[in-house]
């Protein structure tokens, strides 16, 4: 990947002032896992709506150790992510690829230890247990009838699972959920819907639905985001071109649809005209996770046109957001990374602040794009 010199050094001081502002947080309350700001402060009694974010948090401390080699970020990634340990048998979420390839994972990567190997595995089996045999789906944290899109981005953890232990059943149950979120909530034109509801009795899909986008039929930009992740990680565990198809589908409708300044609204069918929240709210969360997600459909699309589109315009998105109007070094005061971020508009959660899953995958793009341009440069 060729970045200019102007590039080069502006991801580099993001990441490194991204740093900054994780040892800052940790130095401020340890042991603590922030999930989103309040008027740019983490520390508060805010709801959580659900406990899903603790891999971003630790998960940073992984990516700062893998861009600057320094063993202090892996010891502290190292206590982070311990403190998670716990989570492989929490039945009460969907989150666990969320929290464990975000953690264990690189930690594993890094050391072989079977000890570690053994978590993935067990919370792998965990996730597979939400599995709605009438449906076919992995049930969401809300309610059995309920499948999230983003539990894209945790299926892959099942997936990770069956081909490390060569369980057909995990793999079946894998496929199976990433087929049916693109049978009823991925739409033909690659824009998706937050929620499918289903038939407990018959296993049949009623409908689409949403909690945190305009409306059951509206395009949440951060949904959209997970499902091209997501989709691109499953084709990466599997191999199996139908779901890089469903990746692609969603990237052709974020190209399609993305704003001048490259980073989305909250909702790409948000009405412009109405006031804060439900308007002109930029979700930059949405656009650090599809900027990241982008970086790796490029490097799998058999296109090479789609490949150099899908990385121009994750640059693009990259460069809009360390300019100053959204990453955060030159708002003193500011506790987290990436501003402007949203959680949840309908609860008026995390609405135009920082959002812990922003800040990881903000660093995760700018430490993927840094080291490509690295990997390139010495072969
Ligand atoms: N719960 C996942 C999200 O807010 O995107």
């Amino acid at each position: 990947m060729q970045l200019t010199e102007t590039q080069r050094q502006r991801y580099w001081q993001a990441v490194e002032f991204a740093g900054r502002q994780v040892a800052a947080t940790i130095d401020r309350t340890p042991d603590y896992f922030p999930i989103y700001t309040s008027a740019g402060k983490w520390f508060h009694q805010g709801e959580l709506w659900t406990d899903w974010t603790g891999g971003f948090f630790a998960g940073q401390m992984w990516l700062f150790h893998r861009h600057t080699g320094d063993p202090a970020w892996a010891r502290q990634a190292e206590h982070y992510s311990r403190l998670l340990e716990h989570r492989q048998h929490d039945r009460n979420v969907h989150d666990l690829g969320f929290i464990f390839l975000n953690t264990y994972l690189p930690w594993y990567e890094l050391t072989g230890d079977p000890r570690l190997h053994d978590v993935i595995v067990q919370a792998g089996r965990t996730l597979a247990m939400r599995f709605q045999e009438r449906g076919q789906y992995l049930r969401s944290f809300v309610a059995p009838e309920s499948l999230f899109i983003d539990i894209m981005m945790n299926v892959p953890l099942i997936a990770l699972v069956a081909r490390e232990t060569g369980d057909d059943n995990l793999l079946r149950i894998a496929l199976a959920h990433s087929l049916t979120t693109r049978d009823t909530i991925v739409r033909a034109d690659g824009s998706t819907a937050h929620e499918g509801i289903f038939d407990l009795e018959t296993g049949r899909f009623l409908r689409q639905s949403t909690h945190q986008g305009l409306a059951a039929e509206s395009a949440w930009a951060r949904g959209l985001a997970w499902s091209l992740y997501g989709f691109s990680s499953m084709y990466r565990y599997t191999g199996r071109a139908e779901l890089l198809e469903v990746a692609e589908r969603n990237a052709a409708y974020w190209l399609a649809h993305l704003p001048a300044d490259h980073v989305p609204y909250w909702d790409f069918d948000a009405d412009l005209s109405r006031p804060h929240p439900w308007g002109p709210q930029k979700d930059s969360s949405a656009g650090a996770i599809a900027a990241s997600g982008l970086m790796n459909l490029a490097q799998q699309t058999a296109s090479p046109e789609r490949a150099q589109a899908y990385r121009a315009t994750a640059l693009a998105m990259l460069d809009a957001l360390v300019a100053p109007e959204y990453l955060a070094d030159q708002t003193p005061g500011w506790e987290g990374i990436l501003m402007h971020g949203v959680y949840h508009t309908a609860k008026n959660l995390g609405v135009d602040e920082s959002v812990m899953w922003g800040d990881f995958f903000l660093v995760e793009g700018l430490v993927k794009a840094l080291a490509a341009e690295r990997e390139a440069a010495s072969t």
